[in-house]
């Protein structure tokens, strides 16, 4: 199995996207699996704490828009997260599809693909470290630090993270309106990578990653124009929610 030091030397990594998320309910189970079968050697996926200090796969703070439940998900115990149905929002077909720990997904994962944490902004208020402490520690317990990325927009996140020194690799995201060019990013950041959307990966971007060679990741790229104008603007990170199109399109360049 890569570890994160074997993938970052490939040519291109496709990223999928809250697993295969335009064709199943974005961090679930059959989502991630569904990459997996794809052969996407990375995983992009997002987390939240439920008030008993469980780590969950769960994009937004509030559970109505993939799920059937109401309110925040960090005012939620784990108990009330597993009857919910995180899958008939997307299609009838995935009814009973559940809100997965990061545990599970690790489980899942392990020897097959690499995964990227994405570690999102704080609540106003919220103790932000102790979030960061719980997620690292099921990473640490699950012993996946050789295969795990933790990103962020929230930039202190990132710092707090790096100085823990617990060998975790880190990618900054670019926060919306940052026009820091991606070497500057990473000098003030501490990590070893850099994310942005499409629309933020200019010409002048392109040039500081290509000079300073730095590991890029662009989102969201999901048709093959998107994909080569991110190659040509020299990201090697593809994020998509159809991991299965980008890989086929990049087999079919290389041939
Ligand atoms: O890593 C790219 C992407 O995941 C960042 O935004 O909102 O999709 O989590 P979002
Ligand atoms: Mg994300």
């Amino acid at each position: 199995m890569k570890s994160l030091l074997d993938l970052v030397t490939l040519p291109h990594l496709v990223v999928a996207h809250r697993g295969a998320s335009g064709i199943a309910p974005e961090n679930t189970l059959t989502a991630i699996g569904l990459a997996l079968e794809a052969g996407a050697l990375m995983v992009e996926i997002d987390v939240q704490i439920t008030t008993d200090d469980q780590v969950v796969v769960f994009h937004d703070p509030s559970l109505e828009r993939t799920s059937n439940g109401h309110g925040e998900i960090c005012r939620s115990s784990y108990e009330e997260l597993k009857k919910l149905d995180a899958g008939a929002w997307f299609a009838e077909r995935f009814r009973g599809e559940k809100i997965p720990l990061l545990a599970d997904v690790f489980q899942l994962i392990r020897g097959k693909a690499c995964i990227n944490v994405e570690i999102k902004s704080p609540a106003p208020g919220e103790d932000w470290q102790k979030r960061i402490r719980l997620i690292t520690a099921a990473t640490t317990s699950a012993a996946m630090m050789p295969f795990t990325l933790f990103s962020s927009f929230h930039h202190d996140s990132l710092r707090y993270l790096n100085s823990l020194q617990l060998g975790f690799h880190t990618a900054a995201l670019l926060p919306s309106g940052d026009q820091r060019l991606p070497s500057l990013v990473l000098q003030d950041t501490g990590c070893q990578a850099f994310v942005c959307s499409l629309r933020e990966l200019t010409p002048e971007l392109g040039a500081d990653i290509a000079a300073h060679d730095i590991f890029t990741g662009v989102y969201t790229i999901n048709t093959t124009q998107d994909a080569e104008l991110a190659l040509l603007r020299h990201a090697r990170g593809l994020v998509t929610d159809f991991p299965e199109r980008i890989l086929a399109y990049l087999a079919a360049r290389e041939k």
